[in-house]
Parts: C-alpha cells; sequence; structure tokens
C-alpha cells in the first residue's frame, strides 16, 4: 500500500486514515504505508529514490497494489505500473470501486458505470486487455482504426448510451418531484460527509429500516420516506450520497440524476458526526460541494450528531461543555441542533427546528406570490 499527498487542511495522518478507510470497504487490507513530501509531482508521481524504495519493499509487504491517495494522470499511473509491475489505484479509482460495490438499484449502477467509463477513457492507453470483445469484434472496427482508437470508440458509444440512459432517469425523478410539489408536500433532505449518520437519522426519524453501517457510502440510492410530525402535518425526508474529501468531479458530474433531489428540497439536514477528529473540515467539504451545486443559499438546519459519544445523557444537550462546541461550527447559523441519531437523543427539538423553517420557507412563498 502505497500513499501520499495532502491538501486543504487536513492533516497527512487523518488523510491517510481515511484512505484506509475506503481501502477496508473495498475489501482490501492495508500492509504499508509510504509517504513523501515534494513541491511537484514527478513522471512517476513519487521522486527516483521514494519509487525505489517502494519496489524494494514488494518483497516484505508482498504488496500487489499500490493506490495513491491523488489523482494520477494516465501517463503516471502507467509510468508507476511499469516500474512496480503491480496495479496501480489512485484515489479516485478507489472511490468508484466503493461506490460501485455500493450501487444497488439500477439507477446507482448507471451513474457509478458512467463514472467508470468517464475515467477509464483517458486511460485506455495503458489497458492490458482489449475492449474488442465487448464491442462485438469483427465488423466493428472501422478503416484503418488501430486497436485504442476502436478500444476508445467502444467507450464513447458506452458513455454516449449511459448518457441517454440517465437522461430518461432525470426526466423520470422530475415528473415525480412535480407530482410531489402539486400535492404541497415539503421536502426535506439530509446531507453530509460519508459516515456521518444520515441513514440512522432517516431511520430513528420515520421508523424506516435504511441500512446504516459503519463504512463508507453504506447509502449511495437515494431513499424516500414519509416524516409525520408530533403536532400533525408531514414532510418527505430524502437520503442521498454521502460526501467525501476529494470527491472525484467524474463522480459528481454522473451522480446529478441523484444530486438533483437536492435541488428541490425546501430544506437541507446537514448533518456532522461532530464527534470525529476531522468535524469541521469535513462540514467544510459539504458547504463546498453544496456550493457546487448552486445550493449554498439553500435554508439549512445544522445537525450535530453522535452526541451520545461525548454526553451522557439527552438533558446534558441544553447545558454545560457541549455548548460551547456548538459555538465553534454555529458560523452565524441560527438553527443548530444537537442530537444522538442512535439514541433517539434532541429528535424533539430537531423536529420543532424542521417544523419552524418549513413554515417560513411557506410563509415567504406565500408572501412573493401576493
Ligand atoms: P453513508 O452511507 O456513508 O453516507 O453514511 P451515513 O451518513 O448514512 O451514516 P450511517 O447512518 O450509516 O452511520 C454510520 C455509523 O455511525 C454507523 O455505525 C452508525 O451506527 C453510527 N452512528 C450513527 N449515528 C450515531 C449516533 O448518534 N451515535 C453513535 N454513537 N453512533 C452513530
Amino acid at each position: 500500500m502505497k500513499v501520499k499527498g495532502n491538501s486543504e487542511g487536513w492533516s497527512l495522518e487523518d488523510s491517510l486514515e481515511e484512505l484506509g478507510q475506503l481501502v477496508r470497504t473495498a475489501d482490501a487490507e492495508v500492509v504499508g504505508t509510504i509517504t513523501q513530501r515534494l513541491s511537484s509531482p514527478t513522471q512517476f508521481y513519487l521522486g527516483k529514490g521514494k519509487l525505489e524504495e517502494l519496489a524494494s519493499l514488494k518483497k516484505e509487504w508482498e504488496y500487489d497494489v499500490a493506490i495513491f491517495n491523488d489523482e494520477l494522470s494516465p501517463t503516471q499511473q502507467q509510468n508507476l505500473e511499469d516500474s512496480l509491475k503491480v496495479k496501480v489505484i489512485d484515489r479516485t479509482a478507489l472511490i468508484l470501486d466503493v461506490f460501485a460495490r455500493r450501487a444497488q438499484t439500477r439507477d446507482g449502477r448507471l451513474q457509478v458505470e458512467l463514472a467508470q467509463h468517464e475515467y477509464l477513457l483517458p486511460r485506455l492507453a495503458g489497458q492490458w486487455s482489449h475492449l474488442e470483445r465487448l464491442g462485438g469484434g469483427i465488423g466493428t472496427r472501422g478503416p484503418g482504426e488501430t486497436q485504442l482508437e476502436t478500444d476508445r470508440r467502444i467507450i464513447r458509444d458506452k458513455i454516449h448510451r449511459l448518457k441517454d440512459q440517465l437522461e430518461s432517469v432525470r426526466t423520470h425523478r422530475a415528473l415525480y418531484r412535480q407530482n410531489r410539489k402539486r400535492r404541497g408536500i415539503p421536502v426535506v433532505s439530509l446531507v453530509g460527509y460519508t459516515n456521518a449518520g444520515k441513514s440512522t437519522l432517516l431511520n430513528i426519524l420515520t421508523h424506516a429500516k435504511v441500512l446504516a453501517e459503519d463504512k463508507l457510502f453504506a447509502t449511495l440510492d437515494p431513499i424516500t420516506r414519509r416524516l409525520v410530525f408530533p403536532g400533525g402535518g408531514e414532510a418527505i425526508l430524502t437520503d442521498t450520497v454521502g460526501f467525501i474529501h476529494k470527491l472525484p468531479h467524474t463522480l459528481v458530474a454522473a451522480f446529478r440524476a441523484t444530486l438533483e433531489e437536492l435541488g428541490e428540497a425546501d430544506l437541507l439536514l446537514h448533518i456532522v458526526d461532530v464527534t470525529h477528529r476531522n468535524a469541521p473540515e469535513q462540514s467544510r467539504v459539504v458547504e463546498e460541494i453544496l456550493g457546487d451545486l448552486g445550493l449554498r443559499g439553500k435554508p439549512q438546519v445544522l445537525v450535530l450528531n453522535k452526541i451520545d459519544l461525548v454526553a451522557s445523557k439527552d438533558e446534558d444537550l441544553e447545558e454545560g461543555p457541549i455548548k460551547s462546541c456548538v459555538e465553534e461550527f454555529r458560523d452565524g447559523r441560527e438553527s443548530v441542533a444537537l442530537v444522538s441519531a442512535a439514541k433517539g437523543w434532541g429528535l424533539d427539538r430537531l423536529l420543532m427546528m424542521i417544523q419552524e423553517n418549513l413554515a417560513l420557507k411557506v410563509g415567504n412563498r406565500s408572501r412573493s406570490a401576493s
């Protein structure tokens, strides 16, 4: 196992720990880690000495894959594979692999497949196997085309078909959302860093049975449940894919059909695992991705979760040392809720905040209509 690279306020250790978690989620084992600080990556990504060191560790570690905590250029990847004689994977490919394992519905699989093909296209030159057999063999190659050109064409055709299929998914979803809107039921969407506890919260608020696991990206496909408020009234609660530091652009683009659900939401619940060492960085990553999706201005309740790991009982949430940790995250926001989704703490207050925010939105809507 081989790793390097870090940026934007994450310590090297934290970033590597997260990479290790991704590796375990992909059912692989980390046998060793080496790091290097370079002012700029080489054609081999690493410096010559480090590359030799890594190659010499092959006997001792018996590694058969080298994973880099960064996006490698196709040339770097190829050079590394030639030198190390093992499979070389970058952070993007690892995340794509985890997503591919997690996607359960047809829509989810289509989106991952698109991202995988987009990733593969510029890297085809180094692929060991030909794609010709997948595309039908004899008769598929145009005059004078090289094998590589044929392979590229097959991948482009596949991307085209996947995009077409996803377009019909988007149209279908948009119709469904329009119907929902017509019925006037507000939509609340959960967003958050992977493993923050979105599914656990959705389960407890709606008595659903969505898989919640201590693994990254346990939920990938959008899930929609009915949320009934104690004093009457209801909303639709939706859970979508979790976010992660350096989420590959190919994935964000491919998951447009899923992420568009967020655009239609009346309110976002931004769930943070407040006990995580990198909680502030993680919430910043979520805000950045929301910004990229054009959702920065959307009404939001910040939900600080897993409070049971730092408080002994429900009542502690209102007072004491926990309150000061809230201030760190508040950053001018009005709606901040402390909860333990696992223990069911703080849910009444959270539900009240959701209702208040939705009422406000409905109020704004009727004002702008008049
Ligand atoms: P992704 O699917 O990766 O996006 O994760 P998620 O945000 O849906 O998280 P999930 O609900 O799967 O929870 C992740 C882990 O955190 C699971 O092991 C949960 O049991 C645990 N967890 C969630 N909420 C709490 C909480 O309030 N307290 C504690 N102690 N653990 C929690």
